[in-house]
């Protein structure tokens, strides 16, 4: 089906708004005379529009940091996936004033994408579990081949012409180009997010170790680095911080790769409001805008680490999600927090700094964010609600005519807002739940003892209380200890409470990779007769009870599904691989009663995997 949406030439006035949502109570929008989180920020030069009519609301239990944008090199047209509507947009050639739609299939989540030699568009979809290329007028889908559960980056080879692309349950596929079955698939490792084809390799980058891999041409490891650790001497205590979370990279023209990443603290961390304590990263970097959770950027060589240099933290920049290049060396960096929807552009020397405590200005922030796009010195910037795509002469930053992606069509959610809110101290729920899921990070917060962030997928309200030990009894405690005292965020409205805990509770877990369904069913056999299923019942693997664990207190029995795609596991992160949660190394007690029989523990952890 094809819809077409006109360019907005002419910014529509800034009114109060007041469209309401379905129910009184319920209302998406807020009500009369309320503040609209979409329009109370200072926009700058660009302001969001109203939409023109009351639209319709889509629901969308999808985190930030799958949209993505792409200027065409054949057709100069821009291609737009958006996984909140499940749609593709594309511009006419030269961003002419129309924009085509692509409906996808409910639940698809179209992602990355990739133009190929011949100007084919191929696109990712992260749950539909495949992967699309549209056809030579980029209005319609051409071929959908199947890939793995959850597709993340896609890539061109053009030597061979292939499209790769890589899987977060560890696969990198390969399919020839021009259309046709699959040619290859490695296993490479768990957790993928980039693909990235320079002339001298092939990369891929896990997502929440932040690892950048360089792999040979039969797919084989050949190296593995990630972005520099780091101690710095802050007050009272030096304190460690550690990479994580690679939202974003990209190659550069001279072979060099250039990582958008996360970094947090590992040491112990004072979490007590009364003396001042929270989230705040004040006593890391004094005098910048960062928190526990900082966001920078590393820039690797080709191969070797031995010119590897810290990055500095990005000032102001939270919950920084995509990046592009323009031709004179700046980067272009979109973030996805709510209510600090901003475009944040920095010099490419920002990715290596003398010290990881540099705190660096951008050069300019502009409104707009989420997904972004860099051709010569033009920025295309994606957003999400109401859905647009801005347009930017990036030197200097001017605005041009800004596009409607969608003006039938709400995803406004108070629950999303929420949860996605860069708050006072510069952090979001989203930054150690990325995608809603967690950081791989082990937290160490004064007074409890390492925790490893839970993963908030697969439906989390029925599994209360909360916390490894159970100690928040529902989302409101976690709201007050979390949001309001460490975060410094704002009073919390029962009507956001239940929003944000209906939006949470509907995020899915991220389907779990293939295995073979004989295997899932002897693992299966094997779980309960290991007396496994006493505590990991139901649905989701849990009672929801605690369990007392020597040396480690009351600990609550986590749910399982999703269990593959949150390394490391237990509640300290102690155990690096599937088997290690079971086999008595890092808890004696949680082992089976009487030792396991050859192949059983293989075959539970199958169906752990498949869970
Ligand atoms: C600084 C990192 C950080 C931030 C920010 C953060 N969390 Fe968490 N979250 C954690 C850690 C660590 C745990 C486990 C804590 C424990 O067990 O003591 C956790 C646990 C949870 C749990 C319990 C899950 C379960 O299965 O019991 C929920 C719910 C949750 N967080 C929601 C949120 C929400 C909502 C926000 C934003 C208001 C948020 N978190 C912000 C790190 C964070
Ligand atoms: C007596 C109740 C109980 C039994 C029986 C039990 N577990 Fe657990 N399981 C727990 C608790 C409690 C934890 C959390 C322990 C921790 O993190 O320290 C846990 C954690 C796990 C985890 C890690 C989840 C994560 O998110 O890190 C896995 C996997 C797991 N169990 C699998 C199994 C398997 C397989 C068996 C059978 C061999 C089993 N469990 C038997 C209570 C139980």
């Amino acid at each position: 089906m094809k819809t077409f949406a006109i360019v907005m030439g002419v910014m529509l006035a800034l009114t109060g708004c007041n469209e309401s949502g379905p129910g009184s109570d319920d209302t998406l929008f807020p009500p009369d005379g309320g503040p609209d989180p979409r329009t109370t920020r200072d926009l700058g030069p660009n302001p969001t529009p109203a939409y023109p009519s009351t639209p319709e609301y889509v629901q969308h239990p999808t985190s930030v940091g799958a949209a993505s944008v792409l200027r065409t090199a054949a057709g100069d047209a821009a291609v737009v996936t958006d996984p909140y509507r499940d749609r593709i947009y594309v511009t006419t050639p030269g961003l002419g004033d129309e924009v085509a739609v692509i409906d996808l299939a409910a639940g698809d989540e179209p992602g990355a994408l990739v133009e190929d030699a011949a100007g084919r568009v191929h696109v990712a979809l992260r749950r539909g579990g495949a992967l699309v290329t549209l056809a030579a007028d980029l209005r319609s889908v051409a071929e959908r081949r199947p890939v793995c559960p959850a597709p993340r980056g896609v890539a061109h080879d053009p030597a061979s012409d292939q499209i790769l692309v890589a899987c977060s349950g560890g696969d990198l596929v390969r399919f020839p180009a021009e259309g046709g079955a699959e040619v290859d698939r490695v296993f490479v490792d768990g957790d993928l997010r980039d693909v990235i084809v320079t002339e001298s390799a092939t990369y891929v980058t896990r997502f929440r170790s932040a690892e950048l891999i360089t792999l040979d041409d039969a797919g084989a490891i050949v190296e593995r680095r990630a972005p520099l650790s780091a101690t710095v001497n802050a007050r009272p205590a030096p304190t460690s911080i550690l990479p994580n979370v690679a939202w974003k990279t990209l190659a550069l023209p001279g072979g060099d790769l250039v990582m958008l990443h996360q970094r947090s603290v590992s040491s112990p961390i004072d979490v007590d409001p009364r003396t001042g304590g929270g989230y705040s990263g004040e006593s890391i970097a004094p005098g910048c805008a960062t928190s526990v959770v900082q966001t920078s950027l590393t820039r690797f060589p080709p191969t070797g680490i031995a010119e590897l240099r810290p990055g500095p933290v990005l000032q102001g920049v939270a919950l920084a999600v995509d990046m592009a290049l323009l031709e004179d060396d700046r980067l272009v960096i979109a973030t996805g927090g709510s209510g600090a929807e901003t475009t944040h552009v920095f010099p490419l020397s920002a990715a290596t700094s003398s010290s990881p405590t540099d705190c660096l200005d951008p050069l300019a922030r502009v409104p707009g964010g989420e997904a972004v796009a860099a051709d010569g010195a033009e920025v295309l910037i994606y957003q999400r609600e109401p859905g647009m795509l801005s347009r930017w002469d990036a030197s200097p930053f001017q605005n041009m005519p800004r596009m409607w992606l969608d003006q039938e069509r709400s995803i406004v959610d108070l629950g999303h807002l929420k949860f996605h809110e860069v708050t006072g101290v510069g952090i979001a729920c989203a930054s150690c739940h990325p995608e809603g899921s967690e950081d791989g990070h082990t937290w160490e917060f004064q007074g409890t003892d390492p925790r490893r962030t839970q993963s908030l997928l697969g439906g989390i309200l029925s599994t209360v209380p909360f916390h490894w030990s159970g100690d928040q009894a529902d989302l409101r405690a976690i709201m007050t200890a979390t949001f309001e005292e460490r975060m410094r965020g704002g009073p919390v409205s029962d009507g956001e409470l239940r929003l944000l805990g209906d939006w949470m509770d509907a995020q899915p877990s991220i389907p779990a990779p293939e295995t073979d369904p004989s295997r899932i069913e002897a693992g299966h056999e094997a779980f309960v007769a290991a007396g496994c299923a006493d505590c990991h019942s139901g649905d989701q693997g849990t009672n929801n009870e605690s369990v007392e664990l020597e040396g480690f207190g009351a600990i609550q029995v986590p749910m399982l599904v999703g269990v593959s795609h949150r390394s490391p596991w237990l509640h300290d992160g102690c155990a690096q691989s599937l088997e290690e949660t079971f086999d008595g190394a890092c808890i004696p007690e949680h082992a089976p009663a009487s030792p396991l029989e050859e192949g059983e523990s293989q075959a539970i952890v199958d169906y752990l995997r498949s869970l």
